[in-house]
């Protein structure tokens, strides 16, 4: 089993528009060039908003920036009257890897459920992107049920009809550590991690599990993303707010164990 490679997502969110995500990949490939960052170690992913994927896709193919290019949902449409929708055709046609789906904004803010969830893994699949599954619980839910039975839960229903070659990446992000700077501790993050490959390992076998990679999110800084890295079952990040700042990314970026 060929190991598995760190990644470390800069999900944007609804930050930066096309001109700023332009000076801000520039400075964050220059930074890392000029601090001697060795690529390869770690992959990088950008997901900035829609309007600025074109924009970042010529950038990075003119500039040979070795990021990773991903959209932060996809309709479960191909094409169609569906206002608004984005479909993962246009998204592939973009040279966009990875998209995200299922954060729980998204759950929260425009009532996703678990049906959605993945009727989208499916949709992204069908176009050769791969998923970023987001799976996570509030306080309530933790209090109530445990660390784990919720991402569990809603990981099984989102690998239901995956085949076992797929490749997709999952990132948990506990509700109350999003944003909010309440990290989870890595022992906490490990247990969930842990626990989601479990479900990878039942659902699509072992060798799925081995090379599938296990994100954590929720307050990732450069200060604490070493103490994740550490944990064996975490694999790399998904970060919101420290994304957005250069100096900061890159310092996460090149966290040393
Ligand atoms: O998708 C990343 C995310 O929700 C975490 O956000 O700002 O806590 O790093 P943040």
């Amino acid at each position: 089993v060929t190991p598995r490679t760190p990644f470390i997502a800069g999900n944007w969110k609804m930050n930066l528009d096309h001109l700023q995500a332009v000076a801000f990949v520039q400075k964050l490939h220059w930074t890392l060039k000029d601090a001697g960052h060795e690529q390869g170690r770690v992959e990088v992913g950008v997901f900035p908003p829609f309007t600025d994927l074109r924009t970042v896709q010529t950038l990075l193919d003119a500039d040979k920036i070795p990021f990773a290019l991903g959209a932060q949902d996809l309709s479960t449409h191909d094409s169609g009257a569906y206002t608004g929708e984005v479909s993962g055709a246009f998204l592939a046609k973009l040279d966009a890897r990875y998209v995200i789906i299922g954060h729980s904004e998204r759950r929260e803010y425009h009532a996703e459920g678990d049906d959605v969830v993945a009727a989208k893994v499916q949709a992204a699949l069908k176009h050769g992107l791969v998923p970023v599954i987001c799976v996570g619980e509030t306080l309530e839910q933790r209090e109530e049920s445990g660390p784990t039975a919720v991402s569990v839960a809603q990981l099984q229903a989102a690998l239901a009809n995956v085949p076992a070659d797929a490749d997709f990446v999952v990132a948990y992000e506990p509700v109350w550590a999003i944003g909010t700077g309440q990290v989870a501790s890595p022992e906490q993050a490990q247990e969930v991690c842990a626990a989601l490959r479990g479900v990878i390992a039942q659902t699509l076998g072992e060798d799925a599990a081995a090379r599938t990679r296990v994100l954590y999110g929720g307050s990732v800084k450069a200060a604490n993303i070493a103490s994740f890295m550490r944990e064996p079952d975490v694999d790399g990040a998904l970060v919101g707010g420290a994304s957005l700042v250069v100096d900061e990314f890159a310092s996460i970026i090149r966290y040393q164990k």
